[in-house]
């Protein structure tokens, strides 16, 4: 018998930032597992074959007999012998299931706790700086591609784009010890936009903290229903600082993804970009439905965010691949590093706004039909049970245009 291994969500991801080699058998069914996978740095060896399927061609009475049996008939031409098998299902049942199976059969294997459910709620916080008088920590729920920040100074904190799970930012302020603060308050809450690829914490974490919420008012109206939010909020307009400690936040607004969009900027050293550059890719200008309304008005913002300091590290909302991440994990970069590795602003910059408009209105994902529901619940117009929100929320964002990532797999 082989050894095998429960991975936790964090040992998962700490594998799939490090290239860890091992292969998946997925035992979910066929459309789940084609709807959403894990993915890695590097494209994930995989296997997909349905535990129901198992039991059935098995051929045993007793279960793990027949999983046992299915996969030794079945599967062994496909499995490595050299590195560990991560069996992977929906809840973590199952999969546990599975992995006794493989290592009865002398593979080395895992199961990942809790399934598809539990990675697709992990969050990962990463230090960004850690100064004296200035700490920045990117919180990201890897699963979905989704970034947020806690900006903190002077014992306060002002969060950006809480996304829907509160647990990462109400621990972090409560837990940390740092330099002379223990602990932060939440002072504000900020969302750079409507969003439309999940569903904000927004308005609950500043609820939670007794903090004031605030998003652009464009934004506070459903694009398509063009119905007025109901939630409690407060204006962001250009120009408005948010200060923290011997800091402050500068709001941009830079419409284009979406009418409200708000870039905030911390002096010449961060510009928290929200939905507008990524990494590798900008934002698509369609989620409203008025793509070539909304183009132009992407390019002109895209430009002003260009003559800002080049060594100004910019800190998005998105990432649509893990290879984005730096070796610790992080999702930035300067402006100047960008200007010469995002595929978008090479664009914008060669080809000017024309070329660039062009260059959006041709690179269009495929819209997600969920994405009208998120915005409702967004703007408080529709509140979701738990388990409808979590469907809404399932797979990776696809607010990045397509065309940036179509060579390596990445979101199309
Ligand atoms: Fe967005």
């Amino acid at each position: 018998m082989a050894e095998r291994e429960i991975w936790s969500a964090a040992d998962l991801l700490a594998r799939l930032e490090h290239r860890g080699k091992f292969f998946i058998l997925d035992v979910r069914n066929r459309e789940e597992f084609e709807r959403v996978r894990l993915e890695g740095r590097t494209p994930l060896p995989a296997v997909n074959v349905p535990y129901f399927e198992m039991l059935e061609l098995g051929g045993k009475d007793d279960m793990l007999d027949s999983v046992i049996a299915y996969m030794e008939r079945e599967l062994a031409s496909q499995l490595p012998r050299d590195q560990p098998i991560l069996a992977v299902c929906a809840k973590g049942d199952t999969s546990d299931y599975v992995a006794q199976g493989l290592s009865r059969l002398g593979y080395a294997s895992a199961t990942l706790k809790g399934g598809m459910k539990v990675w697709s709620e992990h969050y990962s916080a990463r230090t960004v700086v850690e100064d004296a008088d200035l700490a920045i920590y990117q919180i990201s729920r890897p699963a979905r591609g989704c970034l947020s920040y806690i900006v903190a100074g002077a014992g306060k904190a002002i969060v950006i784009d809480a996304l829907r799970h509160l647990h990462p930012y109400l621990d972090l302020a409560r837990n940390l010890d740092w330099v002379h603060s223990r602990g932060l308050e939440i002072t504000a809450v900020i969302d750079t936009h409507g969003h439309a690829d999940h569903i904000s914490g927004g308005t609950a974490l500043a609820a939670a903290a007794g903090a004031p919420y605030y998003l652009h008012p464009f934004d506070a109206i459903h694009p398509t229903d063009v119905l007025p939010a109901t939630i409690a909020y407060n204006f962001i307009s250009d120009g408005q600082a948010f200060p923290i400690g011997r800091h402050e936040l500068k709001a941009l607004h830079i419409p284009g993804h979406t009418l409200g969009l708000v870039a905030l900027r911390l002096g010449d050293r961060y510009l928290f970009t929200g939905d507008s550059i990524f990494i590798r890719s900008v934002a698509r200008p369609d989620l409203g439905g008025k793509a070539e309304a909304w183009a132009p008005l992407h390019a002109r913002s895209l430009r002003r965010l260009l003559t800002l300091p080049g060594g100004i590290t910019v800190l998005p909302g998105h990432f649509s691949t893990l290879d984005e991440a730096d070796d610790s994990g992080r999702f930035a970069g300067t402006l100047d590093d960008l200007k010469k590795r995002n595929e978008g602003l090479q664009v914008l910059q060669r080809e000017g706004e024309a070329g660039f408009i062009r260059y959006l209105l041709e690179s269009l994902p495929r819209f997600n039909p969920d994405y009208l529901d998120i915005k409702r619940v967004n703007a408080g117009l529709l509140k979701p049970a738990e388990e409808d929100a979590a469907t809404l929320e399932l797979g990776k964002n696809v607010c990045a245009l397509s065309q940036a990532y179509t060579a390596t797999g990445g979101a199309s």
